[in-house]
C-alpha cells in the first residue's frame, strides 16, 4: 500500500472541530490533538506484521500474536511532540527519534537544529509525527533523512494536510504513506493552511507570537 491516506471518522470531525476553533485553550488543544492521533495512529498501523506466541492464560494455553518489528517514532520538532504521548500508549517499546526543525518565516523552507540519529540501527518502520504538513517541505526533509538512515517502512502521521503539501510529498516519494485526519485545499501567502488551526506548535505549547 503507498499513498494518501485521508482517514474518514465521525470522531475525527469531531475533534477537528475543536482543534480548528480559535477559542480552544492550549489544555483542550492538547487533548484534542492526542485523540486525533489514536485515531490516525489505529489506521497507520492495521497492517503491522505479528508474530506467534504462546501466552499461559490463568486458565489455559493460548495461541495469540505479538508485533514481531522495531518500529521507530520520529516527532518532528515541536508541533509533533504533541503527538508522542498517545503513540507511546500504543506502541510502548517503540524508541522515539526526535529531529528538529523550523521553517524560515521569510521562505517557508526547513532549517534543520536538531538531529541526533545514530550511524546504523534504523527502525524497521518510523511513524514519523508532525500535526501539520503545509508546503511538504519539512516532511520531505525528514524522509531525506530517515531514508538515509535505512528505514525502508516510513509512514507520515498528519492531523490536518493541505493538499498542495500532499501531492508533493505523494508525487516526490510514492513509497511512503501519508495519513491525515483533514485534507485542507490551500495554503496562505504565509504557506499557512487554510483554513488549517493555525501555528500548531504555538498552540500546543501556548507561546503565542505577536509579530
Ligand atoms: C510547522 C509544523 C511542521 C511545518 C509544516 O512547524 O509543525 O513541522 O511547520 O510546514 P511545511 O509543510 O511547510 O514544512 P514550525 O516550523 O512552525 O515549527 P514549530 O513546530 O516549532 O512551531
Ligand atoms: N505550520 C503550522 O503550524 N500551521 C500551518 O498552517 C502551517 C505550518
Amino acid at each position: 500500500m503507498s499513498g494518501v491516506i485521508k482517514i474518514e471518522h465521525p470522531l475525527i470531525e469531531h475533534h477537528l472541530c475543536v482543534v480548528r476553533d480559535q477559542a480552544t485553550r492550549p489544555s483542550e488543544f492538547r487533548a484534542a490533538i492526542a485523540r486525533l492521533t489514536v485515531l490516525v495512529a489505529t489506521h497507520a498501523t492495521n497492517d503491522l506484521p505479528l508474530s506467534p506466541v504462546k501466552i499461559t492464560t490463568p486458565i489455559c494455553d493460548a495461541d495469540c500474536r505479538s508485533l514481531s518489528i522495531n518500529i521507530g517514532l520520529v516527532p518532528i520538532l515541536r508541533a509533533g511532540l504533541g503527538m508522542v504521548d498517545p503513540l507511546q500508549n500504543l506502541l510502548p517499546d517503540a524508541a522515539v527519534w526526535h529531529l528538529g526543525l523550523y521553517r524560515n518565516e521569510e521562505t517557508a523552507e526547513p532549517v534543520g537544529y536538531y538531529d541526533k540519529l545514530p550511524n546504523s540501527g534504523a527502525p524497521n518502520v518510523a511513524l514519523v509525527l508532525d500535526p501539520m504538513l503545509a508546503t511538504g517541505g519539512s516532511v520531505e526533509l525528514v524522509i531525506e533523512r530517515l531514508q538515509s538512515w535505512g528505514v525502508d517502512d516510513i509512514r507520515v502521521l498528519s492531523v490536518i494536510a493541505s493538499q498542495t503539501g500532499i501531492d508533493r510529498v505523494a508525487k516526490d516519494f510514492p513509497d511512503v504513506r501519508l495519513y491525515v485526519a483533514a485534507i485542507d485545499p490551500e495554503l496562505n501567502d504565509q504557506a499557512y493552511i487554510v483554513p488549517g488551526l493555525g501555528d500548531a506548535g504555538d498552540r500546543i505549547f501556548d507561546t503565542p507570537q505577536n509579530d
